[in-house]
């Protein structure tokens, strides 16, 4: 039986995408790592600040969104998974109403370097990885 693949760790300073390519007040999904469980994430900027989140939502761990790039509210206030209607500070992550209260967003440290938004620290690919039910 083989072994399963194993994605590498990803260090700091991986580029995500450029600041401009999100919208401010706005997100952005990311995919780190290959095979069936790659790292898959969001980034939502604020002006020249960003922060990053695992897609995977506390409640029952089904991905936040069904379009590319879209995770929030229709007014952009709160994150939104559309599975269930939990709904998440932009700037914490945490669960502020919805079934998963008092739980949150799994944060991805993240910095913004000469326009690239990018991993602040080694990020384990596989401990990270979105197993979605
Ligand atoms: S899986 Fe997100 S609200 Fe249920």
């Amino acid at each position: 039986m083989s072994e399963p693949l194993r994605n590498a760790v990803v260090p700091a300073g991986t580029v995500l995408c450029r600041l401009d390519d999100i919208a401010d007040g706005n997100t952005k999904g990311f995919v780190l790592g290959e095979g069936d469980w790659p790292l898959r994430g969001l980034l939502v900027r604020e002006g020249a600040a960003v922060r990053g989140f695992v897609n995977h939502c506390p409640h029952a761990g089904h991905r936040l969104n069904f379009h590319p790039d879209r995770f929030l509210t229709p007014d952009g206030k709160l994150i939104l998974c559309l599975s269930h209607g939990a709904v998440f500070d932009k700037r914490s992550g945490a669960c502020v109403m919805g079934p998963c209260v008092g739980e949150s967003l799994k944060p991805v440290t993240v910095v913004v370097e000469n326009g690239e938004v990018r991993t602040a620290t080694p990020l384990d690919v596989d401990a990270l990885a979105t197993r979605y039910w």
